[in-house]
């Protein structure tokens, strides 16, 4: 079989998806940490500070998650062809089709395949969905670190009122990107066995392989 290699991902683009993700699972680890203090510092001792060294690594992965984002915003605008939102939001006649193709692929109503490049419209929606939650989650971080910021207290009343719904929802929000992880790790082993295009390798190596007959 012959495979064609497409290269579909920048540095840039695959710098992000690495830096996001390590960020992110910092953060869930630290923010669960601050949440819910596990180990008993009572017992350890007024020496250690372990809910205080807790929240500097939540705040030094915050400002990599917020640097991650600001580079994805600029791709969605001046990425390459596939890292552009129009490429994958169904807000195109190709994407919509695609839409309805990858939904019945997904339920096993065979009804072909698509040979595409980029993300499909489907992941399209929730990546995008899932940048817009991040865009949330850096103001409501933001407006707990820094209270007395006017830029920070403006956007944060405006999205969340007060500090206490802030902080709620800084909270719920750390199960959608848990929630997003599981789904998104499963679906791209699925993709990797079913369309053999070298979809997980393409987030390493940035190129992916097309095949007439896959
Ligand atoms: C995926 C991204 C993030 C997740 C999953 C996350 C998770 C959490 C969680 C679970 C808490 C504890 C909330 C509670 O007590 O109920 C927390 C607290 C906090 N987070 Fe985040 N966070 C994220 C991003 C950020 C960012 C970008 C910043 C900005 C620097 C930030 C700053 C803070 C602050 C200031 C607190 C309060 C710490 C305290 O008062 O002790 N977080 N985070
Ligand atoms: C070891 C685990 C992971 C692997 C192997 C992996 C692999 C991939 C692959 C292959 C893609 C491209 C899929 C496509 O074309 O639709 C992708 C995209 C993406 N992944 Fe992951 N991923 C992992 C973990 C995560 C986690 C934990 C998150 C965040 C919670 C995440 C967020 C994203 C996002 C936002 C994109 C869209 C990329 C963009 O266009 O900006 N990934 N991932």
């Amino acid at each position: 079989m012959f495979y064609e290699r497409h290269q579909v991902w920048s540095v840039l683009l695959r710098l992000f998806h690495w830096s996001f993700v390590l960020s992110i699972v910092t953060l869930v680890i630290t923010g669960l940490y601050i949440h819910f203090p596990w180990t008993n510092t009572m017992v350890i001792g007024n020496s250690y500070f372990p809910v205080a060294t807790m929240r500097y690594i939540h705040f030094v992965a915050g400002f990599v998650f917020t640097a991650a984002l600001l580079v994805r915003i600029y791709l969605l605008l001046f990425g390459n062809a596939q890292e552009r939102f129009w490429d994958f939001l169904p807000i195109t006649p190709r994407n919509i089709k695609n839409l309805f193709k990858t939904l019945g692929r997904y339920l096993y109503l065979n009804v072909g395949h698509e040979h595409r490049l980029g993300h499909n419209a489907l992941a399209g929606i929730f990546y995008f969905l899932t940048f817009l939650v991040a865009a949330v989650q850096v103001v409501a971080g933001f407006f707990m670190l820094y209270p007395e910021s006017v830029f920070w207290q403006k956007w944060g009343t405006m999205l969340f009122v007060s500090q206490q719904q802030g902080r709620g929802i800084h909270y719920l929000i750390m199960w959608y990107f848990g929630v997003f992880a599981a789904i998104h790790i499963y679906i791209v082993v699925w993709n990797d066995i079913f369309s053999r295009n070298g979809l997980i390798s393409s987030i390493f190596s940035g190129g992916k392989y097309i095949s007439e007959d896959y």
